[in-house]
């Protein structure tokens, strides 16, 4: 008996329940080729998983992570014009590399497209490419999702950043922002100094 009514106001709490969540899914795989939606799909179990570990919201992450990449199917000329439109400053680093900008036009449609109003949802899209310093637990689980789950392309530094995802996020965040800085700097491509500031930050959390 208290087993079921636990279920029942579990199940009024959750606002991302699983007619939502499944809207949510189907609306977004509308905009993301096959290949995007896989990984969507794999950042969205890997940072509810996460969210378990952690003591986050389970449901919460996986809406967070279906979402990530809601911009990401965009044109790079419909980014910088959807980008113009909602007056976000652009710069260096993504006038170089548009495709950047798929973060922080992500947070804006999440809320303008998805009807998203939670902030930490908001804000873990917005911060998942470049990270921030000092950032939430719940922004950390979505950007070091994206980077760890199973779809990825194998990299050296998975084994170690993997561990880290389950034990503990600031040094998952510190051995992926070293690999993602040595692998820009190995391309030659424009970096975006938040991400340089991010790293310092955990570098220097984790000394
Ligand atoms: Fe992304
Ligand atoms: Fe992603």
């Amino acid at each position: 008996m208290k087993t079921s009514e636990h279920k029942m106001v579990t199940q009024q709490e959750n606002p991302y329940s699983e007619e939502r969540i499944e809207k949510l899914t189907e609306k977004v795989a509308k905009q993301l080729d096959e290949k995007r939606m896989k990984h969507t799909l794999s950042v969205a179990h890997t940072a509810s998983c996460m969210a378990m570990r952690f003591g986050e919201d389970p449901y919460k992450a996986y809406v967070a992570g279906l979402l990530h990449d809601c911009a990401k199917g965009l044109k790079n000329k419909k980014k910088l014009e959807l980008a113009g439109e909602y007056g976000i400053e652009i710069n260096e680093a993504e006038k170089d590399n548009p495709d950047l900008l798929h973060a922080k036009l992500g947070s804006i449609l999440a809320k303008e497209e998805y009807g998203i109003e939670d902030e930490d949802i908001i804000s873990a899209i917005r911060y998942h490419t470049t990270g921030k310093p000092d950032m939430t637990p719940f922004e950390m689980i979505i950007y070091i999702a994206d980077f760890i789950e199973i779809h990825r392309k194998p990299l050296m530094i998975h084994d170690k950043a993997r561990k880290a995802a389950f034990t503990d996020l600031e040094e998952a965040m510190r051995v992926i922002l070293e690999g993602t800085l040595a692998y820009l700097g190995k391309k030659g491509a424009m970096v975006d100094p938040i991400t340089q500031e991010t790293y310092r930050y955990y570098n220097e959390k984790q000394a």
